[in-house]
């Protein structure tokens, strides 16, 4: 029988060939792009990793150090050295008395704090742990870059996104712009208090569907912008990373390296913890010239990382009226000596000795955490008298690493400051239940039963601010 051959078959039949060949090369294309993405995030990891050991190792060298770093435990709680996490197995420590002065004598007094005792544990821990600020700082030009009105769950706001330009005229080779976000009630009549978040600002600016998806946020309650817009007050987001990156490979970079000209740090220069407290100390200044916002009812709030960086923040600029320290663990508010979760081991490794000076890293090799002269109370107990609220999640669902109890002991050793200086400190010592809010005095302390985030504790933190904030609303 003949067949007969439609044209349009054929036709058909060479048109799929061409769109299959079409996507083919489509998918190789992308494939190739992909790996090539892949391959420079991959030698930007290597290079980001060399860069960092080179540091470390010079740190090293300049401490001199006889002994090799001890490993710290991992926070991986199913390996084989996994941190402690069992509190029977907590050992017994002793903790520097931030009330005995050096020569051994109690300070009783609040000018025998401020002027003896305060002074001798800020050395203390500008010189063994954080770092103290360079004399040649550079001036700072805060500019407003873009400004909109938005709304954000029915409460008009108008933000502000500003770059804190630093002078590099002694370096230019290092360019510093810090970003910050300010949102005020669009309708404000008088100056507002505002909290100010070390965290992340959406980009792009103005496109309010590009909230990010972040940990960081909380699925418990109204987030936290909202809730603090709702009592008439404002909100600030810093960018950490425009101040200093956020790794040993940038300490040649950032405000580090600029106040450094590049070079490498010497074992007394500050690390990025105090970095990172230093530019809110410049929107501080900002926020003192800003007629919307009431400088004197600053907040300072972060987590993690960001927590340990609020509460350096809070104890070295007195200017920040309240203190909000999320899950900050080791480095933050969590008792150093105890052997639960983090350890000092930890956070001399390289992947995070940059938060702290060089100095620190002694305590991860020859010496060992009973030898520093200070502990995370010494830390706290410099926000004396200004409130300042401890928070922490669930250990069923932060894990056990931010040690929960160690930031609770934090905040109960230095409560005899507190009280020294006419404040109420925790007022108990006895770990509280998940979600009691120990909200009576000025220092403040609540396990929520959320992650890793501040977001469960803020309705509790707005309620204990108001007490001090006194807005009326
Ligand atoms: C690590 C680190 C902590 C830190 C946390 C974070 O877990 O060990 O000290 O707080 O990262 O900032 O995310």
């Amino acid at each position: 029988m003949l067949r007969l051959i439609n044209p349009n078959h054929i036709k058909r039949a060479n048109e799929k060939r061409l769109l299959l060949m079409a996507i083919t090369l489509t998918i190789l294309n992308v494939l190739s792009l992909m790996d090539h993405e892949l391959q420079a995030q991959v030698s930007e990891r290597d290079s980001l990793y060399n860069l960092t050991q080179q540091d470390y190792d010079d740190m090293k060298q300049k401490l001199g150090l006889k002994a090799a770093m001890r490993p710290g435990p991992s926070g991986d709680p199913s390996a084989a050295n996994a941190a402690n996490t069992d509190e029977s197995k907590v050992r017994s420590y002793s903790l520097p008395d931030p009330l005995i002065a050096k020569d051994g004598k109690k300070v009783t007094s609040q000018g025998g704090w401020e002027e003896e005792r305060r002074p001798q544990i800020v050395q203390d821990l500008e010189t063994e742990m954080y770092g103290a600020l360079p004399a040649n700082l550079p001036a700072v030009t805060w500019h407003v870059v873009s400004e909109k009105d938005t709304v954000i769950a029915n409460f008009p706001v108008t933000e502000r996104l500003l770059v804190g330009k630093v002078d590099n005229a002694s370096h230019p080779e290092i360019d510093v712009q810090i970003e910050l976000l300010v949102g005020v009630p669009t309708a404000v009549t008088a100056e507002v208090p505002l909290v100010m978040e070390f965290g992340f600002i959406r980009w792009p600016f103005g496109n309010p569907s590009a909230e990010p998806a972040s940990y960081f946020m909380s699925p418990y309650e109204p987030r936290w912008k909202q809730q603090l817009l709702a009592k008439g007050w404002g909100y600030a987001v810093l960018v950490p990373s425009s101040i200093q990156p956020d790794h040993g490979a940038g300490l040649r970079t950032g405000i580090i390296g600029l106040a450094n000209k590049g070079k490498f740090r010497r074992p007394e220069q500050w690390g990025v913890l105090r970095a990172w407290a230093w530019g809110a100390s410049q929107a501080m200044d900002y926020f003192e010239s800003d007629p919307n916002v009431d400088a004197s009812r600053i907040g300072i709030e972060g987590t993690s990382r960001y927590g340990k960086a609020a509460l350096v923040t809070m104890a070295f600029d007195n200017r920040f009226s309240l203190g909000f320290i999320g899950s900050s663990g080791a480095g933050g508010a969590s008792i150093l000596r105890r052997n639960f979760g983090e350890q000092v081991e930890n956070l001399t490794s390289s992947a995070e000795y940059h938060w702290f000076c060089g100095n620190f890293l002694k305590y991860g090799s020859d010496l060992a955490v009973d030898d520093l002269p200070v502990d995370a109370h010494s830390l706290l107990a410099l926000c004396a008298p200004r409130p300042v609220f401890i928070s922490v999640g669930s250990p069923f669902i932060e894990g056990q690493w931010v040690d929960a109890r160690g930031m609770f002991l934090g905040g109960v050793q230095a409560s005899p400051v507190y009280e020294l200086l006419g404040k109420k400190g925790l007022g108990t010592s006895e770990f509280p239940e998940m979600g009691t809010a120990l909200t009576d005095g000025e220092v403040a302390f609540r396990q929520h039963a959320g992650g890793h985030s501040t977001g469960p504790n803020w309705s509790t933190w707005i309620a204990w601010a108001s007490r001090y904030w006194n807005t009326g609303l």
